[in-house]
């Protein structure tokens, strides 16, 4: 039964809120971090080929399985998996794509609430005269919730709900709200963006102040944009650039398949979808490396960088260095980045209300108000460990299961179905219906080989990543007999968390072993509540094929 027909108001709105969905935090905290991490311009070779060959092929597939879903009254990931291919527990594979969603939303609207938080102490000049490590310690008292001295008790927490309720009150609008969100905060974003880019570029070759006379902005540059070929034989820099293509694009969670169900039949999908693709790319590639890097590069030096990459950086150390600029154009500056970071983070927390909503109203009839608070309240529930427990490691458990593995996971079972059960013949067709350019017919061949390849060795890797991440000595040492040995990172030793495990064991300070104790618990309890959800939404589209079963709507 679908007693919606909402669709998009306009094409520059469509693409803006898909713009919107895909630039995020991951834009500008995860991408530089990524980068440095893997050896800055070594990155970007691997980056942009999986961009190309896993990015763009998934953008194809997910655009069109949902605009093909949409015309039978499915906007989220079970159903539409549903009206593809025939098959009673298929659409089970589409559980994936709500949960996910609502897993991530619990830490990612965490962090956007930092940024509200952030903008609000950045105009009050509450970081004038701190120094760095006064401007690090505000960051560690605010994410210490019970002892947090920010000046405002339970500040964490407050932020929190605020703005999770800012974002059920715009889901609660429908499209209309989150078209009209992205119109205002994209322009707005990309303007902020600029700025401070420009400031990146312009800090200059020599010392940006006279702390650190020998640090440099274009070190950092230089860093970033020199490529290196050798990276290519390097499987961990490929791990790392597949996963940042994923969540960067928010592929393989179920918001694109989402906002697509609402397009008319006859809209382009090619063009849209790679618009959407590039527009991301640009906010990330151009801006989201020319801000953190270079400007911590010209105060703190290259080095300096290099050993504290780290997302917090945003928060421990900009601020600190927007000091620099005195207090009015600090205040400016700190509204801007956080102002960006908080639009960024919203057009994509929106995205991730919409399935569960799409979800709840095609099979059982609520409305957008009621599908926006039940999603609020199940962000909450999910959330609130958290933001309590950030500490123990509850975050970051979510950060591997839900944005990281699962995002592989349901790519990759997706693709298998789009290219060879629903089959590349019907797929093209689907891609290049109602097309307004010509997608070039390679793509034809990379969807049905490459990409489905591509994701079964990112999973494969996952799964087993090897110690120290050496996989080519682990690969020799597999052929000499001598076998593998996984890295505590992998997925399977992940699963009985062996790395804490070795600590404990090697931890001698009874104080660490507690903590590490404490820490274990709390990962037990992040996993449990992960399960919670995923057969909670198991069982709902269960009595949802019941429901449809007595109305004589079930297809199988
Ligand atoms: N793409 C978003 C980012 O870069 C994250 C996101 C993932 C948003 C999945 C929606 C869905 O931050």
């Amino acid at each position: 039964m679908s007693n919606t027909n909402e669709s998009w108001g306009s094409r520059i709105g469509l693409i803006l809120a898909m713009a919107g969905n895909a630039v995020g935090l991951g834009n500008f905290l995860r991408f530089p971090v990524q980068a440095v991490q893997n050896g800055g311009g070594a990155f970007i070779i691997p980056y942009l080929v999986c961009f190309l060959l896993m990015g763009i092929p998934l953008l194809f597939i997910e655009w069109s399985s949902g605009r093909f879903g949409g015309k039978f009254g499915n906007h989220s990931t079970p159903y539409i998996l549903d009206s593809m291919v025939k098959g009673r527990v298929l659409k089970y594979i589409g559980v994936f794509g709500i949960f996910t969603n609502i897993a991530v939303v619990a830490y990612y609207t965490y962090i956007e609430s930092w940024t509200m938080s952030y903008v609000y102490h950045s105009i009050r000049g509450t970081f004038n005269g701190m120094t760095q490590g006064e401007v690090a310690g505000f960051f560690n008292s605010y994410i210490d919730i019970s002892h947090s001295t920010t000046g405002i008790p339970y500040e964490a927490v407050w932020f929190y709900i605020l703005c999770l309720i800012i974002n059920v009150y715009i889901l609660s609008k429908g499209l209309k709200g989150i078209e009209k969100v992205a119109k205002i905060g994209m322009p707005l974003l990309i303007l902020f963006g600029v700025i401070l880019a420009v400031r990146g570029y312009t800090l200059g070759t020599s010392g940006a102040s006279s702390m650190f006379p020998e640090a440099n902005a274009w070190d950092g540059l230089s860093f970033l944009w020199t490529p290196q070929y050798s990276s290519l034989l390097d499987l961990k820099v490929w791990m790392a650039a597949a996963g940042q293509i994923f969540f960067t694009l928010s592929v393989g969670m179920g918001t694109i398949h989402c906002y697509a169900a609402y397009l008319k039949s006859k809209d382009d999908i090619a063009l849209n979808a790679v618009s959407a693709g590039f527009m991301n790319e640009f906010v990330e590639v151009v801006l989201g490396s020319a801000i953190v890097i270079p400007i911590a590069a010209g105060y703190l030096g290259l080095d300096w960088v290099l050993n504290n990459a780290s997302f917090g950086m945003a928060f421990q150390t900009m601020p600190y260095l927007f000091e620099q600029w005195g207090s009015i154009l600090s205040a400016a500056a700190g509204f801007m980045w956080f102002g960006l970071l908080f639009f960024a983070g919203i057009t994509s927390s929106l995205a991730m209300g919409t399935p569960w909503m799409g979800f709840m109203r095609d099979e059982f009839g609520w409305n957008s108000n009621k599908g926006a608070w039940t999603f609020g309240g199940l962000a909450l529930i999910m959330g609130l460990p958290t933001v309590f427990f950030y500490q123990q490691g509850v975050f970051d458990e979510y950060d591997y299961w839900a944005g990281t593995v699962s995002l592989v996971v349901f790519a990759m079972m997706e693709t298998i179905l789009f290219s060879w059960i629903f089959g590349m013949k019907k797929g093209w067709k689907e891609i290049t219906d109602g097309a307004d350019i010509k997608v070039p017919h390679a793509y034809k061949f990379i969807i049905k080989f490459i990409t489905p390849l591509m994701l079964i060795i990112v999973f494969l890797g996952a799964l087993f990543s090897p110690l120290n991440n050496d996989w080519s000595g682990n690969l020799k040492s597999l052929f000499s007999g001598n076998g593998w040995s996984l890295s505590n990172t992998s997925i399977i030793k992940t699963i009985t968390q062996s790395g804490i495990k070795e600590q404990i064991a090697n931890a001698t300070d009874p104080a660490v072993i507690q903590s590490l104790d404490d820490k274990m618990f709390y990962i037990t309890i992040a996993r449990i509540l992960l399960i919670s959800l995923f057969l909670f939404i198991c069982l709902l589209v269960y009595l949802a094929y019941n429901k449809r079963v007595k109305e004589g709507r079930a297809t199988i």
